[in-house]
């Protein structure tokens, strides 16, 4: 690991992020996943799948965005393949219903709860299909900012929709394609919904209320806790570098990547310019 980079477990050492059951990494490569998040129905690491799939989630303001843009930075500083991807969205087609699911204009499309999660999943399914699988495919690392467990969280737990239905839907729409490793991104509902300016506030914060994102925090930590092989648990809180040096080192711990982006960085010229603007990220 280069200075540049806290250590891979720094965080967990400072209490700043753990495992939900208070283990150290076992290891995602090949597991089949037994929690409630999915449905097990292919595993983790598919035949012929030679890059990582890292996912981050969170409550509404919990920073991901900011957050996944920053590793995708460091990651391809240290010259990995990374391709970043942000649901509902990240093809030509996700970003149109992205614009019908989260418009909270004077439109005033009414959804109901399973409209949301049919549309959340096929933007998905075009996501999975278009981009995440192939960069899968040739070994890039990708980082999905939300992804099915949103959809567990929001229309299931929020929502109240049955969550082995949506397993279902999830399932198919991404064909049980499961991240690696998910990173829950974890602050308080109205530390994350005061972080949210009126231009970002969506149909999402603007039309649930509290109790809503309650239960959809709630959720998110009942499914990292449930299935810990998989996630990890970020304490949001902190100041912005420390989490962003707690999710680096997330990544760092990865089987198979974590060597990779540190050998890299060690290997990087000291000049170079991606690594140095890396030292004060964000
Ligand atoms: P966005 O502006 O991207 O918010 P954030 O930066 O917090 O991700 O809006 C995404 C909203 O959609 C957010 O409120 C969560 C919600 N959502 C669902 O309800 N279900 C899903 O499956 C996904 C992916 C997102």
């Amino acid at each position: 690991m280069s200075e540049a980079y806290p250590r891979a477990i720094s965080g967990e050492r400072a209490g700043l992020w753990r495992r939900p059951d208070g283990l150290r990494s076992r290891g995602a490569e090949g597991r089949i996943g037994r929690g409630p998040g999915y449905t097990p129905v292919v595993e983790a690491r598919e035949r012929g799948t030679k890059g990582w799939f890292v996912t981050l989630e969170g409550p509404d303001g919990s920073g991901k965005s900011v957050q996944s843009e920053r590793l995708r930075a460091a990651a391809a500083a240290a010259g990995h393949d990374v391709v970043l991807v942000r649901e509902p969205g990240g093809t030509a087609g996700g970003e149109r219903v992205r614009a019908i699911l989260l418009d909270a204009g004077p439109v005033g499309i009414r959804l109901t709860q399973r409209t949301d999660a049919l549309l959340f999943n096929a933007a998905r399914a075009q996501l999975v299909d278009e981009v995440i699988r192939p960069a899968l495919r040739r070994g890039a690392l990708v980082i999905s900012d939300r992804y099915a467990d949103s959809t567990l969280a929001y229309q299931g737990c929020g929502g109240q929709l049955p969550l082995d239905e949506l397993r279902s839907v999830v399932g198919f729409a991404t064909g049980g394609l499961r991240p690696d490793r998910t990173i829950l991104i974890d602050v308080p509902v109205e530390v994350g919904l005061a972080r949210k300016t009126a231009a970002e506030t969506t149909r999402f914060e603007a039309h649930f209320d509290r109790a809503f994102h309650e239960r959809v925090r709630a959720g998110f930590l009942s499914f990292a806790a449930a299935e810990p092989e998989r996630w990890v648990v970020v304490d949001g809180t902190a100041p912005a570098d420390d989490v962003f040096a707690a999710l680096w080192g997330v990544l760092a711990g990865i089987p198979g990547l974590g060597p990779r982006l540190a050998g890299r960085l060690a290997a990087a010229p000291a000049g170079d310019p991606g690594r140095g603007a890396e030292r004060t990220p964000g």
